[in-house]
Formats: structure tokens, sequence, C-alpha cells
């Protein structure tokens, strides 16, 4: 099937097509890497070999296809010029080469997501594409905690997501039914809470060791994408006070908890073991992970007092600062006065929130989460095999039928950090389950986060998204066939 210039997702800001001009990529060509584009370099010559089966060296020389930098771009930003002569990719640093990457192999023929060498015509259309994000974040969420996923399938989940320019994966690490982070000077957390028998109905056993999770960072970085580490409390805490006695109100441990209930567990705001604790894992966490935020949940606190919570809140908060990270929250925690520097991730499926607004009136930024929008653990429809369905069943047309900056009172466009996918995975249990939630919903929440709001269309939308079917397919990547979409072969 022949691309138009415009057939990306997500959409680019601006599309300049020439009907007159193609390029196509053979065995002939090479590739030349200005300073600063050679890791980029490397990555576009090794996504386009599998299925190509050419060499495509990369040097220094003239070849037909170029990356340089440009510091007048942004960062994120990048130029995709495709003459007959060959193709120029700019960016105003790696990560906006590595989105122009994205929109390159989306315009080359489905067959280049092959994991084998393919027949086909390398044909890129004509034309220039001048592209750069809404939103600075665009992102995803697994819940590793419920169910566990691998190194390996983190991996394979990142792959996925950057082909829509995601640039954030927050894991959500702690729950009541698992702990999947090795904390050294906590040690049971894992070794009790990590291990057979965890997780939703016990199947999601496993937690990263402290290499693990610097391999998934590491990984992540390589693709631009920040991880940032949720560690959920003072809810959410059954599994780390089945390993730690201490950190309940009677010191005794509570039975290992393996169903969906949520809202039962808390840690005690007025015991300073809670405090001990909590600062460790801080402190650990943040020394492993290289991004700038670090998520402390403070979501479904039903066991808490208003009071306490606000108490453990406002105790917790400076720790992050301390360690040198931005703390991140489910909107719940906007219950305290926030500094500006914290991050407010909203979830519910209300119309507004008056904590959320109050933060962003004194300046914090936002994160867009809606339930009802963006949740990918939700059914598609009533008849999904996966999925719960408390904001309701979302469908591809409500997943991209919102825009972050209307949806809440008082809190817009300039309030908005950008968007985030979460998935949370009590019904998953494989990387198929995942991928199957997460395509072709992630899609519609990627553009929203990274394409101009004047230009979304539905229309357009699922004619682009349509392509996907084959390429998906190409990479053993599950997804949902919704009857919203004209599926291509
Ligand atoms: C949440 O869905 N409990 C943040």
């Amino acid at each position: 099937m022949t691309r138009e210039l415009g057939d990306v997702i997500p959409a680019p800001a601006e599309v300049r097509p020439d009907a007159a001009a193609h390029f196509t990529i053979d065995d002939g060509t090479a590739i030349s890497a200005a300073s600063g584009t050679e890791q980029v370099a490397a990555y576009l010559a090794d996504v386009l070999r599998p299925a190509t089966g050419f060499g495509l060296p990369v040097g220094d020389g003239p070849a037909a296809i170029v990356l340089r930098l440009d510091g007048a771009l942004g960062d994120e930003e990048y130029r995709l010029e495709i003459a007959a002569a060959g193709v120029t990719l700019t960016g105003g640093a790696p990560a906006g080469l590595f989105h122009g990457v994205q929109t390159l192999r989306q315009l080359l023929p489905a067959e280049v997501f092959a994991t084998a060498p393919r027949q086909a015509t390398w044909r890129l259309p004509g034309g220039t594409i001048a592209d750069r994000p809404r939103f600075g974040y665009r992102g995803a969420m697994l819940d590793v905690a419920r169910h566990f996923f691998t190194v390996d399938e983190v991996k394979s989940y990142v792959d996925s997501l950057v082909q829509f320019k995601i640039n954030h994966l927050h894991l959500h690490l702690t729950d009541d039914q698992g702990w999947r982070i090795e904390i050294d000077s906590w040690p049971k957390l894992t070794a009790i809470s990590g291990g057979d028998g965890t997780g939703v109905d016990g199947t999601g056993p496993g937690f990263y060791t402290k290499a693990d999770y610097a391999e998934i960072v590491a990984y992540a970085a390589a693709r631009f994408v920040t991880i940032v580490p949720e560690i959920d409390m003072p809810g959410h805490v059954n599994a780390a006070q089945v390993a730690y006695p201490e950190l309940t109100a009677d010191g005794v441990a509570p039975p290992q908890r393996t169903d969906v209930e949520v809202g039962y567990s808390s840690f005690v705001a007025g015991k300073e073991e809670t405090y001990a604790f909590v600062g460790d894992v801080l402190r650990e966490v943040a020394e492993l992970t290289p991004g700038p935020y670090l998520h402390i949940g403070g979501d479904e606190a039903q066991a808490t007092t208003a009071e306490d919570y606000r108490a453990f809140i406002e105790r917790v908060l400076p720790l992050v600062t301390a360690y040198g990270k931005r703390p991140v929250g489910w909107h719940e925690m906007a219950a305290v006065d926030l500094p500006a520097a914290a991050v407010p991730q909203f979830w519910r499926i209300e119309a507004s929130d008056d904590g959320t607004a109050r933060a962003a009136a004194n300046g914090s930024k936002v994160l867009m989460s809606p339930a009802d929008r963006t949740y990918l653990d939700m059914k598609y429809t009533a008849e999904s095999r996966l999925g719960l369905d408390w904001a309701g069943t979302v469908g591809v047309e409500k997943a991209y039928g919102w825009d972050p900056a209307e949806r809440l009172p008082g809190v817009g466009e300039e309030s908005v950090l950008g968007v985030e996918a979460p998935l949370w995975s009590e019904t998953l249990r494989s990387l198929a389950d995942v991928q199957t939630m997460t395509f072709p919903r992630l899609p519609a929440i990627a553009e929203i986060g990274w394409s101009p709001r004047a230009g979304r269309d539905w229309e357009s939308f699922r004619g682009r998204l349509a392509a996907f079917a084959p390429r998906w397919r190409e990479q053993g990547v599950a997804f949902h066939p919704s009857p919203e979409i004209p599926w291509v072969d």
C-alpha cells in the first residue's frame, strides 16, 4: 500500500507533500550521521535492517539519508525532508531525531516492521514534515504489582510505545498484592511480597532486582523514555505490611491478599517507623532513577483518616524533594497545599476536582489520566474478555474524543503537563493481554498528547489507525480489532 506523507500517528504538526518526489531505500542506501546523531542513526539502521535485509552502513561521509541536529529546534522537534535525491532528518536534539525516525518508519510499507527479510519497495512519499509535541509528557503506566511483567516484557512494551512518541513509562511497583522492586534496607519486601503466590489470584509473582530495574531504565533511556517509579502509599500497602508487621497499627502481620479489593490497608501516619521506612524506600528508588519524577501514589486511602492522610503526605513530600525528585501523586494528594513542583495526576471520572484546580492555581502542572478516557484497563465493550468497567467501557472513539486542557475547570493548557494512559493489571496475565488492552487505544492518547488541538479529527484518525493492523501483525503485537476502525489487511 502506498503511503501518503500525512499517514502518521500522532498526526504531525505540519505536512507539506511533494507529489512529484519520492525516495526509495535500496541495498545501496547509506546513512550519514553528523556529530551527536550517531546513537539515533544506529537505531534507525537497526530498525530498518531486519525487514529490508540491507546493510545500511552508518558513517559520517555523504549518504542518501542524512541525520543532523539544529539547535534552533526544540529538543523533541524534528524536520523530515524527503526528496528524490535522499532524506534529511533534522532534530533539535537526539530525542527529536528519534521521533522523526518513528515517523519515517510509519511512512514505509507495513512489512518494514517484520523481523525477517521481506520483499517490498521501500518507498517514502516526498515532501516535508515539520513536527513538535503539544505536551512534554506523554506517558503510559504499567501495573506490575497486580501482575508482574518481566524485564523483557517491559522492554517489548517500551518498543511498542515509542512508535507513538510516548516518552514516559510510569511503573506501578507496589500495591496490596505485591512489592516488585528490591530495597536493600528492607529486603523482606521482595523476599516475601515479590515471591510465589503474590499478585491477583497469586498468578503474578516476581520482582525487579536493582540490576533489573537499572536495565529497564537504561533501555528506556536509549529510546528517550523516562521511567517514573511509583511507590503507592499510604493506602495500597498490604504487601509491605505482610513483610514488615511493624508498619501496621498493632504490629501484627495482616494476611497476604490476592483479591482485587481496594481501600483497606494504610500506613500509620502517627508512627515514626513509618517515615523511617518511607525515607529508606524513597532514597533507594531515587538513587536508581535518573528521571526527575518519583510517584508516591496517594490514591484510594479509604483506610486512612483525612487528618492522617494530610499529615502523611505533608511528611512525605519533602522527602521526595530532599532526594532531588519532583513528587507525582494521584490527585487525592492535592488535599494538601502542594509545592509548585509537585504533579497531581488526575484519574477520576468526575468533570471537576477542587484540589487539582487549587494546585494548578498554585503553579502545579497536572498530569491528565481521566479513567473514562485514558484507562487502558477499561473494557472496550461489555463483551471484552479482559478489563474492568467501573469507569464505563472505553472504545477507541471515546479514548480519542476529549481534550486534556478542557477536562477540568481551572486546569487549562498552561497547567497541563501532559497525558498518561494507565494500564492496571488485575485481569491481565500475559504481554499479549497488555498489548490487547493498549492497542489501538494508546495511539489515541498519544495523538492527544502530541498533535495540535486544531487538527484533531476522528475520521482522519480512524483512517490512519486502520493501517496499523498489518504493522502490529508483522511485529507480533496483539491488538483489539475494534469494529470502530476500517482495518486494512
Ligand atoms: C487509581 O486508579 N486508583 C489511581
